[in-house]
This record gives C-alpha cells, structure tokens and sequence, in this order.
C-alpha cells in the first residue's frame, strides 16, 4: 500500500490547480441513468471514487465514456440492462445508493447492497427509502440488500425530512423528475453541490423549482434527454489547500476556486487570522501572522462543513489559544485527533466536542487514518510538523484529492509517495 513521506516546515508558495467537485460529480454521473441520452459532463476531477461510480454504471449497463486526454470530460449514456448495485462496489463507496432513485424511477427495480457500517458513524439510508416509499415503491430488505419496487411508476408526493441529508435530497430529486405528478421535497439539504445536481437535470428536461433552497418542487416528467454540464470547483478542495496555506504560514493561489461556496468556512479562516482574497482566475490565500483558536460548529450548508472539520482542527493546533470544534452531522468523526496528538498536539473530546490547546509545533510521526478527510488533516500537520511524517493508507486521499502530492511539492512542500 502507497504510503507518504512529508518532511514538514516549508511554507507553501505558488499555485495549486482546484478540480471539479466530487460530491457533485458523484449525484451527476448517476442522473446519467435518468435518460439513454448523452450527459456529458466537464471538469470531473480525476479520483478513485469517481473510477468506482464508472465501474458501477457499467455494471448496470451503462458505458461511461473519457472524452479528452486528461479524463475531464466523460459521456455517460446507454441502455440499462441490470439495475443491481453489488455489495463489492457498494462497500468501497457509500455514494453508491445514489443510483437507487434514478434506477427505480427509469426501470421500476433496483437491488442496492446496504451499504453498512462507515468509520464516520452508522450512516443508515433510512431517509432514501422512506422517501421512495411514500413515493410508491415496495421496499424489502434481503440478504443485505434492499430491493425497491415500483413497476407502474413513482407517484409525485410531499415528502418533509426530519433532518437534513445531501444523500437523501438527491436520491429523491432524481427519482422525482421521472414520477408522475408533483413532488416537494422540504427541509431538503442546500448544499451547493445538490444545486449544480439540480442544474443539470433542468438542461436535461426536468421541471425543478426552488434550486437553491430548503423546499424543492419537481413536477415529473415522462422522459428526460441528454445534456452538458459543468462540474462546479471543489469546495472542500479549496478549503484544505486554504489551510496548507495557513498552517505552513505560506502564500498560495488557488486556481479556478470560487468564494460562492465558502461563505463559512471563509469567515472562519479570516476570524483565525488567514488572508483570503478574490484574484484574477481563483483565490489567494496568505497567512503573515500568527493564528488564533476559533470555536467552530459544523452544521449542513450553509454552515461550516463537516468534511473540513478535520483539516481545520489541524490548523487550530498550532493555533495560539484554545479552540472548540463541535461535530454535529456524524457521530463518530473524530478519528484523526489521537493520530494528531501522537503528533504532539494537545486535544481532548468531550462527547461531540473537541477542545484544542495550540501548541508551538507539533512534531512528525508515523500515522494513519481511517477516513479521506481525517487522512488529509495528518497531511496538512506534517506539512506544519518538526521532521518526518508517514501518511498511511493513501487510498483513503486518492478517493477525495487528485495527485495531493503533487500539487503540495509543486508549492515547495517535501512531500513524496512511496509506491508500497
Ligand atoms: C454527503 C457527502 C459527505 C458529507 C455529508 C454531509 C457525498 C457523496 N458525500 O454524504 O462528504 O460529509 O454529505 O455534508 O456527497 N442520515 C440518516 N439517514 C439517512 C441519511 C442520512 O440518519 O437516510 C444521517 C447520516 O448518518 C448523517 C447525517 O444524516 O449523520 C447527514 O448525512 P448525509 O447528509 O445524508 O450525508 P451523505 O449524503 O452520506
């Protein structure tokens, strides 16, 4: 298994390159299945997980197409000749059951493998198929699979989450667009990333009001056709070179990045003492001084994301002061902080809360993590870190960061992989 070597210390200076958004491209190479019609889509970021949803649309058929050199583009289309989702693909990635709503609402059936237990909490799906089943579907569970139903077709219907979940607001926007009648989707997830979902589907055909907010009012439609679409930047891309940035004390320009999406976690930055400013073709990130410990909550959009919760607590580290960050969407999300104090940083958890004391520095170890966003947090301490730091587990990073080492030393980080 690859593993990295990061000799820490060198401030970042120059300019990263922000990709496509994988929690974007994920939702949107499943609408794919919503039409036999092309959906091309531009500027996919080039990932393990998007690899794996590729394999997955075929398995159901489906032929995903790379349409440049570099991997960007890809044309999805074909004929569904298998609506099964196996445990094998589900178990690498959870954003598998996005195929559930397209492939009930298209073929009237899918089996999906539940996709079980995660390091970051239970993670159930209950809210997808309570959702499908107000909307019509039988749904039974069987031998770890959940088998949906609907041979006549899902019913437009008023469904009101009980809390928020991206997963669920998209599986069921896109079983919605194919159903017969209206469908409101309330209290559904805002993140941006359910908007550029949305988008897509409109220049596909569908009939979405409220893009953007909490309430989202679909009137199905008996097909939908092929389109274009480009990938919005990755947000969470762009916050974790943010705080590379931040916690080398460096300089970076974040290419193609955007402030729109980052509302929170750049008023959060800014209050701990990093510069964030608006420049030709992306963003510029500095940090002259010192940084201060900032309490943050995570909360769904546009609060401050869970998926920069870990990078930003490797920030608060070597912040001056103390810092409380609370997790508030998963329940077990903490995985990175005793790999961080095996690094010399001082954190105690309280429940869903962390209490970080700043330190000078922390100092370089073997480490390793069990999720990709607690992984790219050790990265970003061993940048910050005295000696050497080995990142374990690389394959969590290749889910979620494109060549991370590469764009890192490119900014005059000592960081290599070691093939293993
Ligand atoms: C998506 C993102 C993930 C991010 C998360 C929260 C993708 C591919 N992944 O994950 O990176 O961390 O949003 O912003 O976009 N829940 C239930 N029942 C359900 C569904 C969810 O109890 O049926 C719970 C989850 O366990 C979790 C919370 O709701 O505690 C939020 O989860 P959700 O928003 O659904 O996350 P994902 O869509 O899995």
């Amino acid at each position: 298994m690859d593993r990295i070597r990061i000799r820490g210390g060198t401030p970042l200076a120059g300019t990263i390159a922000i990709g496509g958004a994988k929690n974007a491209a994920l939702p949107l190479m499943a609408a794919g299945l919503l039409t036999d019609e092309r959906l091309v889509l531009h500027n996919v970021p080039r990932l393990a997980d998007i690899d794996t949803m590729a394999h997955l649309l075929a398995t159901l058929g489906v032929s995903v197409e790379r349409r440049d050199n570099d991997g960007r583009q890809l044309a999805i289309g074909g004929t569904i000749t298998c609506t099964e989702a196996p445990y094998d693909i589900v178990r690498k990635m959870r954003a598998s059951v996005l195929v559930l709503g397209p492939l009930v609402a298209r073929c009237g059936e899918a089996r999906v493998s539940l996709p079980g237990g995660c390091a970051i909490g239970t993670r159930p799906i209950d809210l997808h198929l309570k959702g499908l089943a107000q909307m019509g579907a039988s749904i039974t569970l069987e031998g770890g699979y959940v088998h949906a139903r609907a041979p006549k077709g899902l019913k437009g219907e008023r469904i009101v989450f009980p809390f928020v979940s991206v997963g669920a607001t998209e599986n069921l926007l896109m079983a919605a667009t194919l159903a017969e009648g209206e469908t409101v989707l309330a209290n559904a997830a805002r993140e941006p990333e359910i908007e550029d979902l949305a988008r897509a589907l409109v220049a596909m055909g569908a009939r979405i009001d409220g893009i953007g907010t909490d309430r989202l009012i679909i009137q199905g439609v008996a097909r939908l056709h092929g389109a274009t679409h480009t990938i919005i930047p990755d947000r969470i891309e762009t916050g974790t070179y943010a705080c590379a940035a931040a916690i080398t004390g460096g300089e970076v320009v974040l290419a193609n990045a955007k402030l729109d999406h980052l509302g929170a976690v750049v008023r959060i930055l800014r209050e701990a003492g990093v510069e964030i400013s608006e420049v030709e073709g992306g963003l510029s990130v500095k940090r002259l001084n010192g940084l201060h410990g900032v309490d943050v909550m995570t909360e769904p959009y546009p609060g401050f994301p869970t998926d920069m919760q870990a990078q930003f607590m490797a920030l608060m580290c070597v912040a001056e002061g103390a810092a409380m960050v609370t997790e508030t969407i998963f329940e077990n999300r903490f995985m990175h902080v005793p790999e961080l104090n095996r690094m010399g940083a001082r954190i105690n958890v309280h429940g869903a809360s962390a209490i970080i004391r700043g330190v000078p520095a922390m100092s370089g170890a073997p480490v390793m993590a069990t999720d990709l966003r607690a992984s790219v947090s050790l990265v970003l301490a061993g940048l910050a870190a005295r000696g050497e730091t080995i990142v374990n587990r690389v394959y969590h990073l290749d889910r979620g960061y494109e060549r991370i080492e590469q764009k890192l030393a490119a900014c005059g980080a000592e960081i290599e992989r070691i093939p293993g």
